[in-house]
């Protein structure tokens, strides 16, 4: 029988999975978009690279839950500084996901734990944001 997941500090479990190859994130640069689910429904993720880091985040703006993206995978202002939400001008620190202005308020995008090792980028399940299990397509997803 196989072990249960264990979670790690930020509710993580302990599988991580492979995201993308490093070379994909150049900085600053369009983001790695892909499909999760959070709590059993389809939802999409983004990560990027922000001053060498890679970051990830929930693709779902804290002031309406909805994707911010304005073109798939462009989620940085024209300064590339800022995550910009493409509805209403929502603008997030990139490197924690807090809110810096426009309609979020005290709110944050969900982070999602992601690690660079060599060439490749893996990102961390948690209890909450799963992923789409292999070759199950993601209801109501578009993509
Ligand atoms: S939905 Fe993102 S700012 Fe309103």
């Amino acid at each position: 029988m196989a072990e249960p997941p264990v979670d790690g500090p930020g509710g993580e479990v302990a599988a991580r999975e492979p995201l993308c190859a490093a070379a994909e994130l150049s900085e600053r640069g369009k983001a790695h978009v892909w499909d999760v689910l959070q709590w059993g429904r389809p939802a999409r993720a983004f990560a990027l690279r922000f001053d060498g880091n890679v970051v990830a985040y929930l693709n779902r703006c804290a002031h309406v839950p909805t994707e911010m993206d304005w073109q798939p995978g462009e989620f940085l202002d024209s300064d590339r500084r800022w995550i910009l939400c493409s509805i209403h001008g929502a603008s997030y620190e990139p490197r924690d996901g807090r809110c810096v202005g426009g309609p979020c308020g005290r709110g944050r995008l969900t982070a999602i734990r992601v690690e660079e090792e060599g060439a490749q980028v893996y990102w961390y399940p948690s209890r909450d944001i799963r992923p789409v299990p292999f070759d199950e397509p993601v209801p109501g997803s578009p993509r």
